[in-house]
């Protein structure tokens, strides 16, 4: 999740790392550097896993009229996903295919831009957004093999309009038709999920987001030559309540841990990847899941994926509803403000789902 530092909070050195492995292998293709090789637990190993073994694919064109039998069918399959797997695809989801690919053009001629171009849009220390790395914060620890732009979208006080690039030049107007595409589509998906619940009104996420935090980290992984070595992303859960991962269909890079293997999540022409983040898991007592991910790279491809972050405003209080609270399952966390979450979350490395123990209550009384 990348949400946006405020003003008002105190100074912390966060990201502002550039190592920019394009650069790098324009100069040394061969090579990997020691800062990105792993340990050899963290490595990225060839697991044999059946192909069957898949996020579901949820068809949201099957959940528009609630007379329709499929549309509880549907629903189903979603309670199922957010529960054991908290993430699937959707297909379906009525956003023009043409502004998700302009959006993936967009941003491949960013990255693709020499990097004096890209350097003009600086992930600071102390700041999370622009190109560069966040969650860097040692130069002991290894880094990702990947380059990032990360901006704030939505409320428009997250904004740092300076570091929206302007070139290619019509950047900025496609990535705000794109998320407000996004955002509709994230704002139906809580009403679904909400419902998928039985418990909850339909409207209970999204009145008690407020005005939601969006945010966009665009992720590109350059070839490595040894992607046994290394890896694309660390494992980490998401610290928004939803996120919508767009990806291109012709290189696999994503994985889910999944009864402690890694999955990898197969490409679906026109879908997107959603998954639940740290928010609904708190929010539902643990019932949907924000599942720990990670990236790995490709010897031969390059790949782009688009990745939003919808959370609630910064401060709203959260905990789990009474609703998912009772003698089978007691509270399993504590009520804070979004807000320090999200603060806690950006100032931490990405280290599986360790960011949730800032609200894990650990020992009953
Ligand atoms: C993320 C993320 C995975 C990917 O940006 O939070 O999980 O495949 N990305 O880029
Ligand atoms: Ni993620």
């Amino acid at each position: 999740m990348a949400p946006i530092l405020c003003s008002s909070m105190p100074e912390i050195k966060v990201g502002g790392h550039i190592d920019d492995i394009q650069e790098l292998r324009r100069a040394r293709p061969m090579m990997v550097p020691e800062r990105y090789i792993r340990d050899n637990s963290e490595r990225p190993r060839r697991a044999r896993l059946p192909d069957s073994l898949q996020i579901p694919i949820i068809d949201m064109s099957k959940m528009i009229r609630e007379s329709d039998v499929q549309f509880h069918h549907e629903l189903a399959k979603l309670a199922t996903a957010c529960e054991e797997w908290g993430f699937f695809q959707v297909i379906n989801h009525g956003i023009d295919t043409h502004k998700l690919e302009d959006m993936e053009e967009v941003a491949r001629e960013f990255f693709d831009l020499p990097l004096e171009e890209k350097e003009k849009y600086p992930m600071k220390p102390g700041t999370i957004q622009g190109y560069g790395h966040a969650f860097v914060f040692s130069e002991e620890q290894k880094l990702d093999w990947c380059n990032m732009l990360a901006l704030g979208v939505e409320p428009p006080f997250i904004r740092d309009p300076k570091l929206w690039p302007t070139n290619p030049s019509h950047f900025s107007e496609t990535l705000d038709k794109y998320s407000v595409e996004i955002r509709n589509l994230c704002q139906r998906l809580l009403r679904l999920i909400a419902r998928s619940l039985r418990r909850v009104n339909e409207n209970v996420f999204n009145e008690m987001f407020g005005t939601a935090v969006q945010a966009v980290r665009m992720n590109y992984y350059p070839p490595c030559p040894r992607p046994d070595l290394v890896l694309g992303l660390s494992p980490h859960s998401d610290g928004s309540a939803l996120t919508v991962l767009q990806q291109e269909t012709d290189t696999v890079g994503l994985q889910i841990l999944k009864d402690g293997a890694w999955v990898p999540v197969q490409p679906t022409r026109n879908a997107l990847v959603i998954n639940i983040g740290d928010t609904i898991e708190v929010l539902t007592n643990g019932k949907y899941k924000s599942v720990e991910h990670r990236a790995i790279t490709n010897k031969k491809k390059d790949r782009l994926s688009l990745v939003t972050f919808y959370a609630p405003s910064y401060d709203v209080e959260l905990g789990p509803l009474p609703e998912f609270v009772d003698e089978e399952r007691p509270c399993m966390y504590r009520k804070y403000i979004h807000g320090d979450y999200s603060r806690h979350y950006v100032t931490s490395r990405l280290e599986g789902k360790r960011t949730l123990e800032f609200a894990k209550i650990t020992e009953q009384l």
